[in-house]
C-alpha cells in the first residue's frame, strides 16, 4: 500500500554533488553493518543509502578488501554505500577518505558519536564532541581531499544542551559536510533514555545541508512523526533494521511481510555470514544480530540464550528452525530489554 509516508520517503534528495532516490538509510552499526547483513537488507530494498560499520581510518589505506572483516563490500552495493571512518588525526582521516573515494563508494561518513571507551580513549568518536575545533578541522581536511559526499554523524554532546549540537552542526556545515546524521542523545547515555527528537528540529533549522534524524524509529508512525515533528530530510534506522531487515521496504515501498519472513531472514543471515566470513567471525557477528532479532518475540530471551551459545552457523540454523516450529508470539514494538 502506498501511503503519504512512502510518497515522502520516495522523494529524491541531493547530497553534495550526488542524489539519493529514497530518504531512509541504514545507520552505521559496528559489528552488525557488515557485508553479510547489508546483503540481507539489500534483498528487500527500500533504502536510499547503506552505511558500513565504522572502520579505523588509520587502517583503511592499507586494507585488503578481500581479507579485512570491516573494509569489505560487494561491488553491487557501492553506488549506495557510505563508508564510516573513525579517528582523530585530520591528515589520516583525509588519506582514508581518498581511498574510499578511489574505490567508488557513494560517500564517506565521519564518526563523532561512538562512546565506546576504547574509541574515546583515542580521542575519536564522541570524544571529539568536546573538541569542536578539531572535529571541524577533520571535516575540512576530508573536504579538501575528496569530492564525494561527506557525512558527519554526531550526538548531542556530553551535556544535555542542544546549543552544543547546534554549534557543532554549523561548524560541520562550514567545514564542508554535505549532510548530517544527528542522534539526539548525550554521549554518556548509550541508548537507555529516549532520544530528544526536538533537538533534531533545532539542528535542521540551524543548517541548510540535509539532516537525517536518528533514534528510536521502530515503525511507520515513529518514522512519520519524526519527519513531521522535526522537519528532517531523511531518517537513519539502526536497531530496527536488525530486528526487521525489511523495514525500509515496508515503510518506503509498502512491502507486506509474510509470516515466514522472520525465520527465512534469520536463516538467510546464517548463510550469508558463512559465505562472507570464517566460522569464528561468522558466529561472533551472528550473536550480535541475534540480540536485536530476538526483540521481535514475546519470549525472545529463550531464543537469544540458545543462539548466544550456538557454536556455528549450522547449529544456529537448527535452533531457529525448532524455535519457529511452535509459531512464537510476535510483538509489534521491539522488546526493549534487547534494544540496548
Ligand atoms: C550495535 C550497535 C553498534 C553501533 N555502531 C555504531 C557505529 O559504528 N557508528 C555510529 O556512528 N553509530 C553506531 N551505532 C549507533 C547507531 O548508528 C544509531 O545512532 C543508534 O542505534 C540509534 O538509532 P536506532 O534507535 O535506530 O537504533 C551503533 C548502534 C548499535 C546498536
Amino acid at each position: 500500500m502506498i501511503t503519504e509516508l512512502s510518497n515522502n520517503l520516495n522523494q529524491s534528495l541531493c547530497v553534495g554533488n550526488r542524489r539519493i532516490e529514497k530518504r531512509l538509510v541504514l545507520a552505521p552499526m559496528s559489528f552488525i553493518g557488515n557485508i553479510a547483513f547489508r546483503e540481507l537488507v539489500s534483498s528487500f530494498g527500500g533504502y536510499g543509502l547503506l552505511f558500513t560499520e565504522m572502520c579505523r581510518a588509520k587502517s583503511v589505506p592499507h586494507e585488503n578488501r578481500y581479507v579485512s572483516p570491516y573494509f569489505r563490500w560487494r561491488d553491487e552495493e557501492l553506488s549506495c554505500l557510505v563508508c564510516q571512518i573513525f579517528g582523530s588525526d585530520p591528515e589520516i582521516m583525509a588519506t582514508a577518505a581518498r581511498r574510499i573515494e578511489k574505490e567508488g563508494f557513494f560517500g564517506v561518513d565521519i564518526n563523532f558519536g561512538c562512546t565506546a571507551p576504547s574509541i574515546c580513549r583515542q580521542n575519536s568518536g564522541a570524544a571529539l564532541l568536546e573538541n569542536p575545533a578539531l572535529a571541524a578541522q577533520i571535516v575540512a581536511d576530508v573536504r579538501k581531499a575528496v569530492s564525494i559526499p561527506i557525512f558527519a554523524k554526531f550526538r548531542t554532546g556530553w551535556k544535555d544542551d542542544p546549543r552544543i549540537a547546534i554549534d557543532l552542526a554549523k561548524r560541520f556545515e562550514d567545514a564542508g559536510a554535505d549532510a548530517l546524521t544527528f542522534h539526539p542523545r548525550v554521549a554518556p547515555d548509550r541508548r537507555a533514555r529516549p532520544p530528544r527528537w526536538e533537538y533534531i528540529g533545532m539542528i535542521k533549522q540551524a543548517v541548510s545541508v540535509p539532516v537525517f534524524g536518528n533514534g528510536n524509529v521502530f515503525d511507520h508512525d515513529d518514522c512519520r512523526n519524526m519527519l513531521q515533528q522535526t522537519g528532517c530530510d531523511g531518517v537513519a534506522i539502526g536497531r530496527m533494521a536488525v530486528a526487521r531487515p525489511w523495514i525500509f521496504a515496508e515503510l518506503a515501498d509498502g512491502f507486506k511481510p509474510g509470516p515466514d519472513i522472520y525465520l527465512d531472514s534469520a536463516v538467510n543471515m546464517t548463510t550469508l555470514l558463512a559465505r562472507h566470513y570464517d566460522p569464528t567471525r561468522a558466529v561472533r557477528r551472528f550473536r550480535k544480530f541475534a540480540l536485536y532479532f530476538s526483540a521481535n518475540f514475546r519470549f525472545g530471551h529463550t531464543l537469544y540464550i540458545k543462539l548466544l551459545n550456538s557454536q556455528d552457523m549450522e547449529e544456529a540454523k537448527d535452533i531457529l528452525h525448532s524455535f519457529f516450529e511452535d509459531a512464537p508470539d510476535l510483538v509489534s514494538r521491539p522488546n526493549m530489554n534487547f534494544f540496548r
